[in-house]
């Protein structure tokens, strides 16, 4: 059962493994990145958000700082102007001795300037610049706010002309050119000249609460890096991250750095550079705190600001912290790296894994394919071997259930091919033997009339002949010529009578006289006949009869046929051979069948059709007749029965007569 080629497996262009291989990669590869970019934000927030918080936390110590420091210069100067001492040399007007005193606590604490006014705000003692006395501070708000007595300190910013009256070096400190800065707010001038001070006023009062004057002094910010560097000793320490310091903390000038430790390119304090202008539009304009990255200098920070207001609430500067955000972002950077790198190694494994599973789905499968192209091939005894106890399982099952039914039904198809083709063998025999009886028949009439016309012409003349002749011999002498001839007329004549009598028999047959009949004893009869002829002398006579039930038929038509039968075959055996005679039923074709087998010589295959021909002889003249085998079928056909001839030349023949146990209805 070979297909055709395009029924065939449709070529493949990729594998079911491949497939699903292919498939699961997708998926890693999809959720491996997604999850990738969640985990970076997700690691970069954290981080950055906790160093924020750091950060913020930081700003607050650097207030803690500066508000000390700022609480300091108060205590000096609160403190200083409540000594006895110095009531007295004001009220003596003595002022070599407090431009002494006063300029010793002024250098004793580190104050850059340290002045005393009257009670008007007359300045009456400069400590730093003793040359310049006599101007009027009542309208500095420091001042004026001591003058009404009152002790306080803010941070504040001195104009230039004020503080070269402090001192002229003082000027100088302060004074700054801006550095350009990148992302910085554009600004029309490009220098500062006044100064950030911090700054602290006490008023002088007597034990009579007599105001005497106003104490004021103040730490210039500008180029003093103490705050700032005592910031970054409190907070971040000595933190480094690959050779540079990673906190930063500035105090800015409205936007310029004048007091930091964040470095420029070659290392040096960053002073003169200005505030990136994001930031200073939140927290200069608008005086919110800035906590975020921010452009620092040259790097990007995590930050702080929060602006410093003088006395007033007027944004006058910034202080800030801030540490590198590099640490930060490479920490992030390295624990991404160790994820992916875990996650691919997953991946590896899991592909690895996949591949061997696959390997399990898919080799049953192709036992499967394989199967089916067997079974296609026509291999129906070919059956899948799969153990597993899934879908597969399940699917190889029932395939071999199909292969079995396929098989059965093709089997059986087969089988119906063999019996049909047995069947119309049988029907084609039948068909054929019947046509050949048909033709047999059809001859057999024909000949019988026209034998019957002859045999009815000549019977009459035939008996005139035979008494004219018996008369005649009556009278004639014997031992005479004229006896022996009319002897032989005789002889003769009565042979012609026989064979018009066997014709008339052919011809006219007469109607069986039908009565239950034991065949075996016809068949003995008409073998009692020849017991003592010459011609059976020398012939065994085998007999194997069984046990027969009666029939319904002629048993004197029989035995004529049963006669004719048995001269034959001893003719055929030239009265030397063995004739068997067998009787048996039948019963799957319910008959009876008598069987007569001589080794005689035998009939030759171009004669077998005509054997029951009436006149087809093959004895010499005066032997046969032709007739016996053509009277014994009509008989044999009357009782609804066949007669068979086997046969094979030089070893004998077999006559066999067959006669229905039931006969049907005539009419049927
Ligand atoms: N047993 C037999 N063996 C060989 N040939 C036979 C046998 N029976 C019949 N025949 C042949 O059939 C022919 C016809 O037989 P039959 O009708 O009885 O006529 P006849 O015996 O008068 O020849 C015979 O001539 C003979 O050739
Ligand atoms: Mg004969």
């Amino acid at each position: 059962m070979e297909l055709p080629p395009q029924t065939r497996m449709r070529s493949r262009q990729f594998s079911l493994r491949t497939k699903l291989i292919l498939s699961f990669l997708a998926v890693i590869a999809v959720g491996g990145l997604i999850s990738l970019i969640i985990g970076r934000r997700l690691v970069r927030n954290t981080l950055i958000s906790q160093a924020q918080a750091k950060v913020n936390h930081d700003l607050a110590s650097a207030w803690m700082v500066f508000n000390e420091k700022l609480q300091d210069i108060k205590d000096t100067v609160s403190l200083t102007a409540a000594r006895e001492s110095l009531h007295e040399a004001i009220r003596n007007n003595r002022t070599e001795v407090l431009l002494r005193y006063l300029n010793r606590v002024r250098t004793q604490y580190g104050l850059d300037i340290l002045t005393l006014t009257d009670s008007r705000g007359r300045v009456i003692v400069r400590t730093r610049n003793p040359g310049v006395i006599g101007d009027d501070q009542s309208e500095d708000e420091v001042v004026r706010r001591a003058l009404q007595p009152n002790v306080l300190a803010s941070p504040q910013i001195v104009p230039r002309e004020e503080l070269l009256r402090e001192g002229q070096d003082l000027a100088e400190q302060a004074y700054l050119e801006f550095i350009p800065t990148p992302k910085a707010a554009p600004r029309p001038e490009n220098e500062e000249t006044s100064g950030l001070m911090l700054k602290a006023a006490a008023t002088v009062i007597d034990e009579s609460n007599e105001p005497l004057g106003v104490l004021y002094g103040g730490i210039l910010l500008n180029r003093k890096y103490e705050i700032v560097d005592r910031v970054k000793e409190i907070v971040f320490k000595e933190e480094k991250y690959k050779g540079r310091e990673t906190g930063t903390a500035t105090i800015f000038q409205g936007d310029l750095r004048i007091s930091t430790n964040a470095t420029d390119q070659e290392g040096k304090r960053a002073i003169g550079t200005r505030l990136s202008e994001e930031v200073k539009k939140a927290v200069l304009d608008k005086g919110w705190a800035w906590n975020d990255r921010a452009f620092v200098v040259r790097d990007w920070y995590i930050t702080a600001y929060e602006p410093i207001k003088n006395i007033d609430e007027e944004i006058i500067g910034i202080l800030y912290v801030g540490t590198l955000e590099k640490p930060y972002i490479d920490t992030a950077n390295r624990l991404m790296f160790t994820f992916t790198v875990i996650a691919l190694l997953c991946a590896v494994f899991l592909l690895i894994v996949l591949y061997f599973a696959t390997a399990r789905i898919i080799k049953p499968l192709q036992s499967i394919v394989l199967a089916t192209q067997e079974i296609a091939r026509g291999g129906l005894d070919h059956r899948v071997e799969v153990q597993s106890r899934d879908e597969i399982g399940d699917l190889a099952a029932s395939f071999n259930q199909m292969t079995e039914r396929l098989k059965a039904a093709n089997e059986k198809l087969v089988e119906w091919g063999t019996t049909l083709e047995k069947k119309v063998k049988e029907r084609t025999r039948e068909l054929e033997e019947m046509q050949a009886h048909l033709i047999q028949s059809e001859k057999l009439a024909g000949l019988g009339k026209l034998a019957a016309g002859i045999a009815h012409e000549i019977n009459n003349p035939l008996g005139g002949i035979l008494i004219y002749s018996h008369l005649l011999l009556e009278d004639a002498k014997k031992d005479t010529v004229q006896y022996d001839n009319l002897k032989k007329i005789v002889k003769e004549t009565t042979r012609c009578k026989n064979i018009v009598k066997g014709l008339l028999e052919f011809a006219r047959p007469k109607e069986p006289e039908m009565t239950p009949t034991d065949i075996n004893d016809t068949v003995k009869r008409a073998l009692s006949i020849f017991e003592r002829q010459a011609l059976f002398q020398n012939i065994e006579i085998r007999l194997d009869f069984s046990e027969l039930p009666k029939i319904v038929s002629d048993a004197a038509q029989l035995q004529q046929v049963f006669t004719n039968i048995i001269v034959n075959a001893a003719e055929a055996m030239e009265g030397n051979g063995v004739l068997t005679i067998k009787t048996y039923v039948n019963c799957e074709a319910e008959c009876i069948r008598v069987e007569f087998t001589d080794t005689g010589h035998g009939i030759k295959e171009e004669y077998r059709s005509r054997l029951f021909e009436p006149f087809f002889t093959t004895k010499e003249v005066g032997k046969g007749t032709g007739l016996g085998l053509a009277i014994s079928y009509g008989i044999v056909q009357k009782h609804q029965g066949s007669i068979e001839v086997r046969s094979e030349v030089g070893k004998g023949s077999t006559f066999t007569v067959i006669l229905p146990l039931n006969r049907k209805n005539a009419d049927e």
